[in-house]
């Protein structure tokens, strides 16, 4: 089953693996360079179904730290053009994830400490539901008004378009890990008295205005993926209950596929991660809100891969550091599971896979 192939709306995928989303903090202005197209075009040459970008800022103010992706100019679209056809020539969908980082913009990259630099002269202040300071050394963020969240709508929308323009086949929207559409979801980052804070509705109505506005901007053929954390793994915040409720609502505005992850919200919110944890949230909003779901999270070895997707508990899994470790991640995986894999032409006679 992880070999079959997976169709949504008119997109084929070759197998029911995805490059999970990965920052690369590569870029200078959010541009993708010759590290973007190495990078993601050696795992779609590995076999992967689906190649996901990193969480690709959807405005300037939107990155997590100044060297994030970015999509918010027609320019960076451009630029990602190549890429795209890259990976679609050797076999897999191109996907791209698109993001707003929130309260936890504009932080140094990790390998320079990951710290706050708002305050710095290249940092910036960053943006959010209420003005709770996502951790120790973060500023409280500037409270969006009005216009800022007609702003964040325009720009996802924007973006969707622009990456549509690029070639890109399916577009996620980043909902989860503490970033700006989460921070509106969870109760510990959201404490507004408006419309947008308080009753489950008015959290949820600023990621779905978002679905909704991209999900328009897009040709009807294209799918439309979602991430959330399914919970904070924190008493009186973001819970199993609510992504379910969410994802029910999410399908009504067009989303075609919930991806799982978890947590993130706060810096010190215990996780339980273990081998394939967040599974069972997959096969919970796949049975409770009908909707398509893939499953992320130390999912490393093909048998597991495989018992996932081939058992009903998500339709597709996601695969992070995995990739990481081993560009040819799915490819590997065939050869174990003795599924067919087409390993690109210019290598298969070599490594002994006769095409
Ligand atoms: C990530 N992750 C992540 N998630 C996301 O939604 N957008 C992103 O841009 C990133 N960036 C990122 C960078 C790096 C270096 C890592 C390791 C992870 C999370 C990632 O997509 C995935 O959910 C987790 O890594 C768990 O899956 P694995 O790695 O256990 O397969």
């Amino acid at each position: 089953m992880l070999f079959s192939p997976l169709q949504i709306r008119s997109i084929t995928a070759r197998n029911r693996i995805a490059v999970s989303p990965m920052c690369m903090y590569s870029s200078v202005e959010g541009m993708p360079n010759h590290w973007h197209l190495v990078h993601l075009g050696s795992r779609a040459v590995g076999g992967a179904g689906i190649v996901m970008t990193e969480a690709c800022a959807v405005s300037r103010e939107g990155r997590i730290s100044p060297m994030d992706l970015g999509i918010w100019s027609d320019e960076h679209a451009q630029a990602l053009q190549p890429v795209v056809e890259f990976i679609r020539q050797a076999g897999a969908v191109p996907a791209i994830q698109l993001a707003h980082a929130g309260r936890k913009a504009a932080t140094a990259v990790p390998w320079l400490g990951h710290k706050p630099i708002y305050d710095q002269p290249h940092g910036w202040m960053p943006l959010g539901p209420s003005p709770i300071p996502y951790a120790n050394g973060y500023p409280p963020p500037l409270e969006m008004g009005t216009a800022d969240l007609k702003k964040v709508v325009d720009d996802f929308s924007a973006a969707a378009r622009r990456a549509n323009t690029a070639g890109f086949e399916v577009i996620e929207c980043h909902m989860g890990h503490g970033y700006l559409l989460h921070s509106f979801l969870s109760p510990i980052a959201n404490q507004r008295r408006d419309d947008y804070g308080g009753s489950l509705e008015n959290r949820a109505r600023l990621p779905l205005q978002v679905a909704a506005a991209v999900r328009e901007s897009l040709p009807q053929q294209l799918p439309l993926f979602v991430r959330i954390s399914c919970t904070d793994w924190v008493a009186g915040g973001w819970d199993l209950a609510q992504s379910i409720q969410l994802a029910k609502w999410m399908k009504e505005v067009g989303v075609d596929l919930i991806d799982c992850s978890s947590g993130a919200v706060t810096a010190d919110s215990p996780i339980a991660a273990a081998p394939g944890f967040h599974v069972p949230f997959a096969t919970a909003i796949r049975e409770q809100a009908g909707i398509a779901t893939g499953a992320v999270g130390l999912i490393t070895e093909p048998a597991q891969a495989e018992q996932i997707v081939g058992t009903g508990l998500a339709d597709l899994v996601f695969v992070g550091r995995g990739f990481l470790d081993n560009p040819y991640w799915a490819l590997h995986a065939a050869r174990k599971l003795r599924a067919n894999a087409d390993w690109p032409v210019q290598y298969a006679r070599a490594v002994g896979v006769p095409r």
